[in-house]
């Protein structure tokens, strides 16, 4: 199984799968590395992993379709049986999530569909949960908004910042995103009408 991530920023769900493709087990390989921002840590974490690197920057283009359809190009080029968003930072049209439906993954950090959108952590905390997390989920055209695979609980300690709260989430972050890509790559997951199947079972 082919894949392509794409990033915006450190790049640290990035490093979670070049980690897990370093072992032949995992059912995939990482063809490429695409960031929308030329100075995203992400691409010297692909580098030295010896992974393909390319920088569409969203100003280079008149508005957003074209945006989209220059990065359709260059990711179609790597053959992709599957596009992984990992930090990846901007709204995607329509258009692009069509052209990859059922093969366009995410994650969020909370536990959908509590908080879709930004500043997750922060709301959490000022919402007083006792828990917090991340949620894979295929991409469909609603922000945040597709089918969960896989989430991932914390709690929330008193005392927390979004900070503190950010690291403990993105430790499951490493976890379970690596996990979904192998269940994808192992042909045991799919998206059946905006509904994700996992080994024949509507979840
Ligand atoms: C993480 O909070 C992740 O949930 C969100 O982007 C943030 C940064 O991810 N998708 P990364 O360190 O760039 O992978």
């Amino acid at each position: 199984c082919r894949a392509v991530i794409l990033i915006s920023g450190s790049g640290s769900n990035l490093q979670a799968f070049l980690d897990a493709a370093a072992d032949d087990a995992c059912g995939y390989t990482v063809e490429a590395v695409i960031s929308n921002k030329a100075d995203a840590y992400g691409l010297t974490r692909a580098k030295n992993a010896g992974v393909d690197t390319e920088v569409l920057s969203h100003r280079d283009f008149t508005d957003r379709e074209s945006f989209d359809e220059a990065m359709v190009e260059v990711i179609d080029a790597y053959r992709p049986d599957l596009v992984i968003l990992a930090g990846f930072m901007r709204i995607l049209t329509p258009g692009f999530v069509r052209h990859y439906s059922g093969r366009l993954l995410n994650i969020h950090p909370s536990l959908l569909p509590k908080y879709q959108g930004l500043h997750t952590h922060q709301r959490a905390l000022e919402a007083g949960d006792r828990e917090h997390g991340a949620t894979v989920h295929f991409v469909t055209e609603e922000l945040d908004g597709g089918p969960p695979i896989l989430q991932a609980a914390v709690p929330i300690e008193s005392g927390d910042t979004a900070e503190t709260l950010a690291q403990r989430v993105l430790v499951q972050e490493h976890r379970i995103y690596p996990l979904a890509a192998s269940w994808f790559a192992q042909g045991r997951l799919r998206m059946v009408d905006d509904r994700v199947e996992l080994d024949g079972e509507l979840l």
